[in-house]
């Protein structure tokens, strides 16, 4: 088995090109097309107020820890595993990781084909002059087509594999730092065109006013706090080593703690102005908030329509998001290639290519999964949805949860003090509560949303 050197591993250039890398790994479909998608199935506000604490008491802490990991090991995740704890079994969080980001890149890059058919049919102006409920059937006859889902996700497949086999500094970096700060632009000038809707007010009224009565009815608000937790795991892209592959390429000098709640506190941002733009209109057109993955590709389409300059306007954000979903899958390919390559000892551009095409496999049936595969169902979720549902729900948190056990209780407080002060270079006042939450406060959740979750176990 060859090894890689630690020291030819790539490493972010600067220090805005870590928190522009991560965030781009963040920011992404998670936040624009699964967050409204999701709050929408779950009440709206009472989802987003569980969303905020579980992204602060848990998400920030976990992603802490995926950098110390990372940076301190200088590995991928089953590597960094192995090399802390020697002969112990931790490694197969590495491991669960790997399988977890086969998931969900065979779904995750179907929803990125969503988006290339879209800049497709921005280009040929396909949403002129057709109704709300016209733009509807569109997506929908598109989707069960299965033809075009199918060949858009192998598209998409095919550019993260390209990005990835260039290796990370070039292949990166570069991509992400020009381009979020212009998607955000473009997604506030939408909210602000959402907001003056006639009948916006509801909308907002539903993201922004937690209606606690959802807890009222034990069955709704146990699915809605294992979604909550679920998607702040996914929204941050924690849980499944992605960070602990960043961490790694993570200068030594760099601030851990503050690139943790910078990228936490913008990926927050985005996910809220995603809302603001949705929900408003869902309400102004009678959409149902809680109509699924299929939600943003319907209402977005309407705003563009309702819009000075709308042509050029979809035409723009469609392939902002395109770009923004690249710098997302582009993480989660890295962290399966890094493993191939330095734990199984393949080349790299070898090793991009067989994860590109096992997973292209998986991805065939999740991206036909409302055509040729709708047949195929498990208690009422399809392809698609099972794989949606297991990795962000289960997974991840499960991940979270022993990546946190893993710091608090096997790497122990000394050299967790060694890193996050970058060797006693930055003050480290908070780590005895971040310890705290690690040990105690985060397992411990993370457990009981769990145990609520599958039912064994009651809030209330
Ligand atoms: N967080 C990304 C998004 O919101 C998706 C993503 C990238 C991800 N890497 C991940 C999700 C790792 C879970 C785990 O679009």
């Amino acid at each position: 088995m060859t090894r890689i050197d630690p020291s030819s591993r790539d490493s972010f250039g600067t220090k805005f090109g870590v928190i522009a890398a991560t965030a781009g790994s963040a920011i992404g479909l998670g936040n624009i097309w699964r967050f409204p998608y999701v709050a929408g199935e779950n009440g709206g506000g009472a989802f987003l107020l569980i969303y905020l604490i579980f992204v602060i008491a848990i998400g920030i802490p976990v992603m802490m820890s995926e950098f110390v990991i990372g940076r301190s090991a200088q590995l991928n995740p089953v590597g960094a595993f192995k090399k802390l704890a020697p002969g112990k079994p931790w490694f197969l969080i590495g491991i669960m990781g790997v399988v977890a980001a086969f998931m969900i890149l065979a779904f995750y890059a179907a929803v990125a084909g969503w988006t290339l058919e879209y800049i497709y049919q921005s280009v040929v102006n396909g949403f002129k002059g057709k109704s709300p409920q016209e733009l509807g059937v569109m997506f929908d006859t598109f989707r069960e087509g299965s033809v075009r889902p199918v060949i858009w996700f192998l598209v998409f497949m095919g550019m993260t594999a390209y990005i990835v086999s260039a290796g990370v500094k070039d292949g990166i970096e570069k991509y992400a730092k020009i381009l979020m700060p212009i998607l955000l632009f473009l997604l506030f000038i939408l909210c602000i065109r959402a907001v003056t809707f006639k009948g916006a007010g509801a909308g907002l009224s539903f993201l922004f006013k937690p209606d606690f009565s959802i807890f009222a009815n034990f069955r709704d608000a146990t699915g809605t706090i294992l979604e909550a937790l679920g998607q702040a795991f996914f929204s941050l892209s924690i849980g499944m080593g992605t960070l602990i592959t960043y961490g790694s390429y993570i200068n030594k000098k760099d601030n851990l703690a503050t690139t943790a709640v910078t990228v936490s506190l913008a990926d927050t941002l985005i996910a809220v102005l995603a809302g603001v733009a949705i929900f408003p209109v869902v309400f102004a057109f009678g959409i149902d908030a809680a109509e699924g993955e299929d939600l943003v590709y319907k209402t977005l389409p309407i705003i563009f329509q309702q819009m000075t300059g709308g042509y050029i306007f979809s035409l723009m954000f469609f392939v902002l998001l395109g770009l923004a979903a690249l710098t997302s899958t582009i993480s989660v390919l890295e962290v399966v290639t890094a493993y191939f390559v330095e734990e199984l000892g393949m080349v790299r551009k070898k090793a991009t290519l067989i994860a590109t095409l096992s997973i292209s496999v998986l991805g065939f049936f999740t991206a036909a999964s409302w055509g040729w595969f709708t047949n195929i169902s498990l208690s009422g979720k399809n392809v698609f949805g099972i794989l949606d549902f297991t990795s962000a729900n289960i997974l991840l948190p499960l991940g979270g949860l022993l990546i946190v056990a893993f710091i608090g209780w096997y790497f122990g407080r000394e050299r967790v003090n060694t890193e996050l002060s970058s060797e006693g270079n930055l003050k480290t006042r908070y780590v005895s509560v971040y310890m705290f939450i690690v040990k105690f406060i985060a397992p411990i959740a993370i457990a009981l949303v769990f145990l609520n979750g599958f039912g064994i176990f009651k809030f209330s």
